[in-house]
């Protein structure tokens, strides 16, 4: 088969170079080559570089929900101890971005859009010392005079077409649920998420002469190098952005925060290194939250459960003017089988700090919502519902045609099915009680589109036969390291320890970036089509084609002929850049990774408490790469999704818009207690569409359903339905069973 010629990938490249080749390091449990400078706390983040004359930043907040600043009193503040400067230049970011963009416009932080928006910097010698300051800062306001609303259900809120997505309408929904012989017409909420990484946002910026170096924690450093360089008004040449280790992002870091164009002003201002690092409250304040959403869900089935129409509604929040809106309904285009329907999104403008992407946006939250209703509607025709979701797989894209690249749903239900145990499920709610527990068994289907974005990586074959890959892509503590020289380790025939991995710095070339999924795939096809390159070569030194050569642990062979790939690389390093851009393949066919959730819950007969005892998820998402941070993928994607189920929720007061829960101690993430045996199952599977590869997505996949089979489990153990998630003990209690009826 032909070695495809271009950069953009416009058909799929069904050699599948990684099944022939001999090292056979790729997909292998590796550990991640940086883990051990992670576990001993020697891997430097963001604000832990040592700089020399490095001064403090902190970010002033507003106090009020939405108007502008009248009067920053800064002579009080300037007199204190410490204290260098306080910076309010309009250049500083009000709306953090999404990191897709390369104008980002100067907004002016005179302006406040929103409770707790970045109003100010204050910097001093020691963080204490601007700490202090930043307190004692006195800011005057005027409010707004035609505020918009707090609350995304206000009849006052604008309620809009978001511009980047259009309804999918086909048949007659309406008519489909009148013709319908089981139909289920249900509204579902889901709260705000937080993206709550680990490492907060953080910067390092220090100017040599007209140059700006900055340390921070991003996700896309291509596309941060631009947003900083478009707020500053100097060339994207002119900024560096060195982010080797990023301890979590979920979407938070995908573009600019405050506090990145803050440091680089001030440093610019001062002319010294000046650090700001956001704290916790902050964080939660100030960069992207997921929207809260209202889902209606129409299904419309015939007398066999099959599927003839579907309806997903949503309605998100966004302030007013931000493209983006939680694509809630983008997995509901392609799952299931309804020819007549209507899916669309609606985006109310609120006054809360910008909604962006979190972690697996659309899917995480429609997901749990679509796979709850399909819940109530296998109950309601008699049928397992893992029958249901089979019954209703179409063998193209509904409305649309497209054919699917792959599809392991049917082996996602079967093997996590049978794994988990999925017939000791007892079909109707209140079966199984031991002592003052409810027990059930839930399932929900997983799915999340796949996507590929442009990238790039330099692999050098050193004179001592080692290799060197070089790239700006990010590791978020996904695996980057590990399975970028996995790749090239296979791809030249090297052992995982003649690879060294070199990643997080802008003046390598341009990686995909850590986002929606594709870092792994985007920027590994990169590094795999250099190596390709890089095997040509060798193979004409060897005196050989390349489809010829066989390379194992450092040596070439062809036939009889071995040679050591220190000797075929001839006295000068070999370097070659490999590129890769998205093209027809994304457009010929619908792109996804599936999966299936199994949950066991146990609920409190009297209290309500709901404790996840067990969960399987078994996920099909092309070749896997590296099946330790594969399967790591999956289970901080289930414990978020137990998160979402039970705890998280961003509360906002109404009357101020202040987020009331901004901490890890209000607002709850699972903890170890909450977090029982999760089981993994990785199915193997090749999808030439995807990349050249043949692998998908998986960094979001575990997140994508995993609420829904809890909330399932829920209904299963004890017969509550809740519409409303996170699932507490409030929305429980009323509806629970009398707890002395039934002793089990
Ligand atoms: Mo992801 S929410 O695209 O980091």
């Amino acid at each position: 088969m032909a070695k495809p010629s271009a950069v953009t990938y416009d058909r799929p490249d069904e050699r599948n170079l990684l099944d022939t080749t001999a090292q056979g390091v790729i997909g292998k449990p590796l550990d991640r080559p940086e883990g051990p400078l992670k576990v001993s706390g020697t891997a430097t983040y963001a604000a832990e570089w040592k700089i020399d004359g490095c001064v403090e930043g902190v970010l002033v907040l507003a106090d009020i929900p939405q108007g502008t600043v009248k009067a920053i009193h800064k002579d009080p503040v300037l007199a204190m101890p410490g204290v260098l400067a306080v910076l309010a230049d309009e250049a500083m970011v009000r709306r953090p971005a999404q990191g897709t963009a390369g104008e980002a416009p100067v907004q002016d932080v005179h302006t406040v859009d929103y409770f707790a928006q970045p109003v100010a910097l204050v910097v001093a010698r020691t963080f204490e010392q601007a700490r202090d300051a930043a307190l004692a800062l006195k800011v005057d306001y005027d409010a707004a005079r035609d505020p918009v609303p707090l609350d995304p259900e206000s009849p006052a809120a604008t309620v809009e077409q978001p511009s980047d997505s259009e309804p999918v309408e086909g048949g007659d929904l309406d008519q489909a649920m009148l013709d319908a012989a089981f139909s289920v017409d249900v509204e579902y909420h889901t709260p705000g998420h937080a993206s709550a990484a680990m490492e907060p946002h953080a910067t390092i910026a220090q100017w040599q002469d007209d140059r700006l170096i900055l340390h921070g924690s991003y996700q896309m450093l291509a596309y941060n190098v631009k947003e900083i360089a478009d707020c500053l008004s100097i060339p994207p040449a002119k900024v560096r952005i060195i982010a080797p280790y990023v301890g979590g992002g979920f979407g938070s870091k995908l573009g600019i925060t405050h506090e990145a164009v803050a440091a680089a002003i001030a440093a610019r201002a001062l002319g010294r290194p000046v650090r700001v690092v956001m704290t916790r409250q902050q964080v939660f304040q100030t960069v992207m939250r997921r929207s809260e959403t209202r889902q209606r869900v129409r299904l419309a089935a015939d007398a066999d459960g099959r599927l003839t129409g579907l309806g997903h509604e949503a309605h998100v929040s966004n302030l007013p003017d931000e493209d983006f809106a939680e694509p809630v309904t983008q997995a509901t285009e392609f799952l299931y089988r309804g020819e007549n329907r209507l899916l669309k999104v609606e985006v109310a403008r609120i006054c809360r700090m910008t909604a962006g992407s979190v972690r697996a946006p659309g899917e995480a939250v429609g997901m749990q919502v679509l796979e709850a209703a399909m819940d109530e509607l296998a109950e309601q025709v008699g049928i397992d519902p893992i029958d249901l979701r089979k019954r209703n797989l179409p063998d193209k894209v509904p409305v649309e045609g497209t054919p699917y690249s792959s599809r392991m749903l049917v082996q996602a239900l079967d093997e996590g099915a049978a794994s988990f145990g999925w017939d000791q499920r007892k079909a109707t709610p209140c079966q199984v009680r031991e002592g003052d527990w409810w027990i059930g068994m839930g399932v929900a289907s997983a799915a999340r589109v796949n996507m590929m974005v442009k990238a790039q990586a330099r692999v050098t074959l050193k004179t001592d036969g080692t290799a060197l890959v070089e790239t700006d892509q990010t590791d978020i503590g996904t695996g980057s390291y590990a399975i970028l020289g996995q790749i090239a380790g296979e791809m030249l025939g090297l052992p995982i320890d003649r690879v060294k991995v070199v990643l997080g710095d802008t003046d390598l070339p341009p990686g995909a970036g850590s986002g929606g999924s594709f870092g792994a795939i985007s920027t590994g096809s990169a590094v795999m089509r250099a190596c390709e390159a890089i095997r040509e070569k060798l193979a004409s030194a060897l005196g050989c084609d390349a489809e010829d050569m066989a390379i194992k642990d450092g040596i070439a062979r062809h036939g009889s002929v071995e040679r050591p790939l220190a000797e075929l690389v001839g006295g000068k390093d070999m370097a070659e850049v490999g590129a890769i851009e998205p093209g027809q393949t994304a457009e010929d066919f619908s792109q996804a990774s599936y999966g299936a959730f199994f949950a066991e819950v146990a609920v409190h007969a009297f209290t309500g408490e709901v404790r996840v005892r067990r969960m399987t998820g078994a996920f099909g998402f092309g070749r896997v790469l590296n099946a330790k941070t594969a399967r790591s993928q999956c289970l901080g994607g289930m414990v978020w999704g137990i998160g979402s189920a039970l705890t998280e929720e961003l509360a906002f007061d109404l009357r101020d818009g202040h987020l009331v829960n901004h901490d890890l101690a209000e607002y709850h993430v699972p903890v170890h207690a909450d977090v029982p045996a999760l089981d993994v199952i990785l199915l193997e599977e090749r999808d030439a569409a995807a990349s050249p590869l043949q692998a998908k997505g998986v960094g979001e996949l575990g997140i994508c359903g995993a609420a829904g089979a809890i909330a399932n489990a829920v209904y299963n153990a004890c017969g509550v339905r809740v519409r409303s998630f996170p699932l507490t003990l409030d929305k429980i209690i009323p509806h629970l069973p009398d707890p002395f009826a039934a002793a089990g």
